[in-house]
């Protein structure tokens, strides 16, 4: 989780952030050099979209690609399946719902450590109900082994219903879920100064990485800047997902029969270029602080935005999916049963419980991820109202 009450550091970053142990700063060097090589070799300018994809996924040496913590207490943030099981036990309530309807599998994108997928399979499990495959689309072979280690401790009797995959399969019947994926796929940076529309890169100084703007060629993303921004012609910062909305329109048009869940942090698109939020969203994690500095140690931290989830929304249906529920996260999980499931706990451990209850309450908390983290549904080929969205206050996208 990236919550609010995190410190936002606005600094110069590394006169702020603690010093990472030398072999780290040395893998960040070799990452940093590794960029500025793909710089010069593709011209002395590279849209921002492009430094993100080296500095989180340059094989090996990627953020995500190599070996850095990332997850929980030791690492640079917490999502909520690493907080606690709950999380992973809403799905399950879901997933029963979608899974009985349409059969097929579970296809997790972005499993991270494996957390929700374990809790998950184990709800599922426990109940009689795992689906026969449950695959796995990590993008980082770090993170892959993590997953694969994780669940072969956990059940090391069910691993043939683990599967590894590295593409989107063409037909997909079942639940798909992505939680934090969408806000760490590679976004343009766009910027409109008085009638120009520009777009935000990197170059190479002699202080190191610098931002460079440069004027936008007619094309999808001009065209999403002049239609999405806000009126006006005052400075005006902001972020494009294209990437992330082509991956939701894949998997919308691979949907045979079943529904996606898209959980993140986000808004819809008029409260995300709201002409206050001048700025954007991008933000980079590290060691539990965020910042707005992404050439900050590159390969030691995380770079995200906040997602747009009309755009999102939008992609979907022009992959031929239906829309069938947009709200919050705290609403989303307390439809699924999240009081139930707590008070159903062991009634004697009260220790344990109230732990248990004051981390769930950090998931639908307001303050933290309950109000900022929202819950997309999408899907095809499944008519009841989805149980998620059953009790929930609808959002307007
Ligand atoms: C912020 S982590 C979230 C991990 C996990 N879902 C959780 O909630 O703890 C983002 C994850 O998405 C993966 N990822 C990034 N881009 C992806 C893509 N295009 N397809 C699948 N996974 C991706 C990363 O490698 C990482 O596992």
């Amino acid at each position: 989780m990236r919550s609010v009450a995190e410190r936002i550091t606005m600094a110069p970053a590394e006169s702020i952030l603690p010093a990472p142990p030398p072999e780290a700063a040395a893998h960040s060097a070799q990452l940093a050099e590794h960029i500025a090589n793909t710089i010069c070799d593709e011209g002395g300018w590279i849209p921002f979209s492009r430094y993100m994809e080296l500095a989180l996924y340059a094989p090996g040496l990627g953020y995500y690609s190599a070996g850095a913590r990332k997850f929980g207490s030791e690492g640079d943030f917490v999502t909520a399946p690493e907080l606690t099981p709950m999380f992973a036990r809403c799905i399950a309530m879901q997933a029963l719902q979608v899974l009985e309807a349409t059969g097929g599998d579970i296809l997790e994108l972005g499993p991270g450590s494996g957390a929700l997928a374990a809790d998950l399979f184990d709800e599922l499990n426990a109940q009689g109900k795992a689906p026969k495959r449950y695959l796995l689309l990590e993008v980082s072979p770090e993170l892959q082994a993590r997953q694969r280690e994780r669940l072969e401790k956990r059940f090391p009797g069910h691993m043939d219903r683990f599967v590894w995959i590295d593409r989107l399969p063409e037909k997909i019947r079942g639940l798909v879920i992505a939680n934090e994926v969408l806000d760490v796929v590679p976004f343009s940076m766009i910027r409109r100064t008085g009638e120009e529309i520009l777009e935000r890169g990197v170059i190479i100084t002699e202080a190191g990485f610098a931002f460079d703007d440069e004027a936008l060629p007619e094309g999808d993303l001009k065209r999403r800047a002049r239609n999405a921004f806000p009126p006006g012609d005052y400075d005006y910062l902001s972020e494009v997902g294209l990437a992330a909305e082509g991956l939701v329109r894949t998997i919308a048009s691979s949907l045979e029969a079943g529904v996606a869940l898209f959980i993140d942090y986000g808004f819809p698109e008029r409260e995300f270029y709201h002409p206050q939020r001048s700025m954007g969203t991008m933000r980079c994690h590290y060691r539990h602080r965020f910042h707005g500095d992404p050439f900050f140690l590159p390969g030691l931290q995380d770079i995200t935005a906040h997602v747009d989830f009309t755009a999102m929304a939008r992609a979907a249906e022009s992959g031929g999916a239906e829309v069938y529920g947009f709200t919050t996260q705290a609403y989303f999980l307390i439809s699924c049963g999240l009081a139930v499931l707590v008070s159903a706990r062991d009634p004697t451990a009260t220790l344990s419980r109230l732990k248990g209850t004051s981390v769930v309450h950090r998931l639908i908390n307001p303050a933290e991820m309950g109000e900022l983290f929202k819950v997309l549904a999408i899907g095809r080929g499944f008519d009841a109202p989805l149980l998620g969205f059953q009790s929930a206050r609808p959002l307007q996208l």
